[in-house]
């Protein structure tokens, strides 16, 4: 079990100017912040990104709207980060997400669900990897 996962407060939560109301929830989670950064993603990184979904039909509205403004991608420390993050967003669809999780709060659809949490300590080490330079994330 790794104590690190990685997420995106993606463009649909910025846009809604819900960046600092995440935060919160993050922090008051447990988790501590390792690496933050805020900028936008080019269709080709979104897609590069998303890569291991190419062939899922929804991978083109993904890769557009994940490229459609300024995100906030964050590197998370806690004891057993992975599922305690998934737990603290809720379900993938916000429509199933549980009362008091960040997507039950802040996300419309499936689609446009406000964040990102890495679903294996594998995938946190090679998102984390995506974003942030060794000496970012020390
Ligand atoms: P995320 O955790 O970022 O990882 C993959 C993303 O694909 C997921 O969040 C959703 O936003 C998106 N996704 C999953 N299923 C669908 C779907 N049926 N239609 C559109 N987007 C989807």
């Amino acid at each position: 079990m790794s104590n690190r996962t990685f997420t995106m407060i993606k463009p649909d939560a910025v846009k809604a100017g819900n960046i600092g109301n995440i935060l919160q929830m993050i922090n008051a989670g447990g988790f501590r912040i390792v690496a933050m950064k805020y900028l936008s993603l080019s269709k080709q990184q979104a897609e590069k990104f998303y890569e291991v979904h190419a062939a899922r039909p929804f991978y083109g509205e993904l890769t557009e709207f994940m490229s459609s403004g300024p995100i906030v991608a964050a590197i998370l420390e806690k004891e057993n980060a992975v599922a305690d993050f998934r737990t603290l967003i809720g379900a993938t669809n916000p429509a199933q997400a549980a009362e008091g999780t960040i997507r039950k709060k802040y996300a419309a659809s499936i689609g446009e669900n406000a964040v990102h949490g890495s679903d294996s300590d594998e995938n946190a080490e090679i998102e984390g990897n995506f974003f942030f330079s060794g000496l970012e994330r020390a």
